[in-house]
Order: structure tokens, then C-alpha cells, then sequence
């Protein structure tokens, strides 16, 4: 069975924020969380907009902060405000598929079609900092081009210590399944990505050489799931953790945009839940936290705590 911290929480834009990541931890404080993709440029400019430029990961347990970014130097420079932040690695994004990154930005997937700007900025990141550096990418490129092993040679020349990678090519984005090639003796550990959502994938990604699992949308509405991947029940409370995931985003984004931005975990959360629809709508016009708050108690039959 493989240790806790061979257990990764995936980087997901928009919903792994700090207050996600505390959620997480409330379940499964042992395992490894990546942060939400931060741009290296917004990084390094110090942009206000983001919180999450000025996250602060002494405090976070098994944390690597996630950047992307197409330009060698900056990229460097922010690696190492992210390790002067107090992550515990970095990890640079190769598999991003969104256009603004991928094809107008030639960041993220767009380095799978670029071999030697990839080296380039594993290279130059891994000799900023002291902490350890990974690499998270996908197959390839598109069908014709699954060149992720050549990659891994790559990046283990380049000193990055491990790779998360995704089964699936760009083109693909999120449809069909994930394909997990067999990752036996290759120069550094290799972390399966991709549709995992329960035990039994946990031993098929064991048995195909895997070092460690990455879980990316089944915690979408379930920050628990690793932990019940990992044997522990399922919560019951749920009304009681949506309103602490609720009071964590609003001390984080503050009350304006905490409830526009919170109306997706509430939807997540709700799914399947008899009157999820109605209550989706409801939650979709709220704009008042106090209003958030008693609909999701009225919702899961909790009390609000003022
Ligand atoms: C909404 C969303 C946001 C994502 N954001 C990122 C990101 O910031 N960085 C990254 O490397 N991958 C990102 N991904 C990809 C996931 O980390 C993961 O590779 C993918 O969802 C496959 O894993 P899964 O089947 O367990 O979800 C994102 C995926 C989704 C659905």
C-alpha cells in the first residue's frame, strides 16, 4: 500500500484554493495537495488580484505550489517566491489544454510540443530553488505525438524529482478514458493521474509501477474523497462542512466575491440530493452571506453558526 503523501490532491484552477485545501486536510491531513495553477507573470508582478500570489504555505503540511509560464527566467523567479512562501516543491505545468495557455501563451501543454523549452525552464527552476521540483503533464500532445516518455528522460537530466502525469494526450482535454502506460524502471517516480476514484485503482496504478495516485474531479463536492479512497467513511455532516468551506472562502475572497464564487461548490456539494435543482437556482441569486448560509442550512437541515 503506498504512504499517505504518495496520496495527491490534483491542482484544480479555481477550486483548490487555500480554503479548499484546509477542507481537504480536515479529512486527510497527511496527504499532498497541489495548489491551483499560478502564472508565473502574475507571480512575480505581485498582481493584487490573486490571493493566492501572497499564500503564505508554512503552515500547510505537504504543499507544492503549482506555476506555468513560457518564459525560462520568470518562471526561475517565481519558483523562488514560491519556495520563499514556504511550499514544499514546485511543480511546473506541461499539460494545461486551455488556449490561453496551451496555444496563445505557449505555456503549459504547449511544452510537449517544445523539447527544448521544456528542458530549458525544468532546468532553470530546479536550479533556483533548494526544494524539489516535479512536472505535471499529460500523453502528449495529440495521438500522433505521445511522446511523454522522452519527457521523463528530460526532466529526470534536468534534476526534477517526480512527474505526475495525466493519461491523456491535450487533444483529448477531459474525454474518454485515461490510459495509464506501464511506468516500471524509469529514471524517476511517476505519478498516475487520471479517473482514479477508488481503491481498486489505487492497486492497478500500484501493479503498473506508479509511485504514487493524483485526484483530480471525483473531490469535486467531496473533499473527503481521498480519505474514503484511503479507508474512512464517507461523512455524514455534510450542511456543517459546506458552511465551514462557506466561512473559509469568505475570510479569503472577502464577502463579494466569496458567494458568486461559492454557488459552484454549493452546486458539487448538492448534487444528487433530493431538491438539489431548486435549491441551485436559489443559491444562484444570493448575493448576501448571511442569506448563503441560511439556505444552506435550510438545505441540509443544519443550523448556521452567526
Ligand atoms: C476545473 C479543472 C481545473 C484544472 N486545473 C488544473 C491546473 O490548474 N493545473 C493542472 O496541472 N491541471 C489542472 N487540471 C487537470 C487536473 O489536475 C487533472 O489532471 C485532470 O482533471 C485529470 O484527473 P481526474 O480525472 O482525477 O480529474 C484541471 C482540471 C479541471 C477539471
Amino acid at each position: 500500500m503506498l504512504e499517505k503523501n504518495s496520496f495527491f490532491v490534483a491542482p484544480l484552477a479555481g477550486i483548490t484554493d487555500r480554503p479548499f485545501r484546509t477542507i481537504v486536510r480536515d479529512f486527510s491531513p497527511d496527504v499532498s495537495l497541489v495548489t491551483e495553477m499560478i502564472s508565473c507573470h502574475s507571480l512575480v508582478e505581485q498582481h493584487k488580484n490573486c490571493p493566492r500570489n501572497f499564500d503564505n504555505y508554512g503552515a500547510e503540511g505537504n504543499i507544492g505550489a503549482q506555476i506555468f509560464g513560457a518564459d525560462v527566467s520568470l518562471m526561475a523567479d517565481a519558483a523562488r517566491i514560491l519556495q520563499d512562501n514556504g511550499a514544499k516543491w514546485v511543480d511546473i505545468n506541461m499539460g494545461c489544454p486551455v488556449p490561453k495557455v496551451a496555444t496563445r501563451a505557449g505555456a503549459g501543454a504547449y511544452l510537449m510540443r517544445d523539447h527544448k523549452l521544456a528542458g530549458d525552464i525544468m532546468r532553470a527552476v530546479v536550479r533556483a530553488v533548494e526544494i524539489p521540483v516535479s512536472v505535471k503533464t499529460r500523453l502528449g500532445w495529440d495521438s500522433e505525438h505521445m511522446d511523454w516518455r522522452e519527457l521523463v528522460d528530460i526532466a529526470a537530466d534536468a534534476g526534477v524529482k517526480f512527474m505526475a502525469l495525466h493519461g491523456r494526450t491535450r487533444a483529448a482535454g477531459y474525454t474518454g478514458d485515461a490510459v495509464h502506460p506501464d511506468v516500471h524502471e524509469l529514471p524517476i517516480p511517476i505519478i498516475a493521474n487520471g479517473d482514479i476514484k477508488d481503491v481498486s485503482d489505487v492497486q492497478a496504478m500500484e501493479n503498473l509501477g506508479y509511485a504514487g495516485v493524483m485526484v483530480g474531479r471525483a473531490m469535486l463536492g467531496a473533499p473527503w474523497k481521498l480519505a474514503e479512497i484511503m479507508g474512512q467513511n464517507a461523512p455524514q455532516d455534510i450542511g456543517r462542512i459546506v458552511l465551514r468551506h462557506l466561512d473559509l472562502v469568505l475570510d479569503y475572497y472577502g464577502e463579494r466575491s466569496g458567494v458568486p464564487l461559492f454557488r459552484k461548490h454549493a452546486a458539487w456539494y448538492s448534487a444528487g440530493v433530493p431538491g438539489a435543482t431548486a435549491f441551485r437556482v436559489a443559491v444562484n441569486q444570493i448575493t448576501d452571506a448571511q442569506e448563503l448560509k441560511d439556505k444552506i442550512s435550510e438545505f441540509w437541515g443544519c443550523v448556521a453558526e452567526i
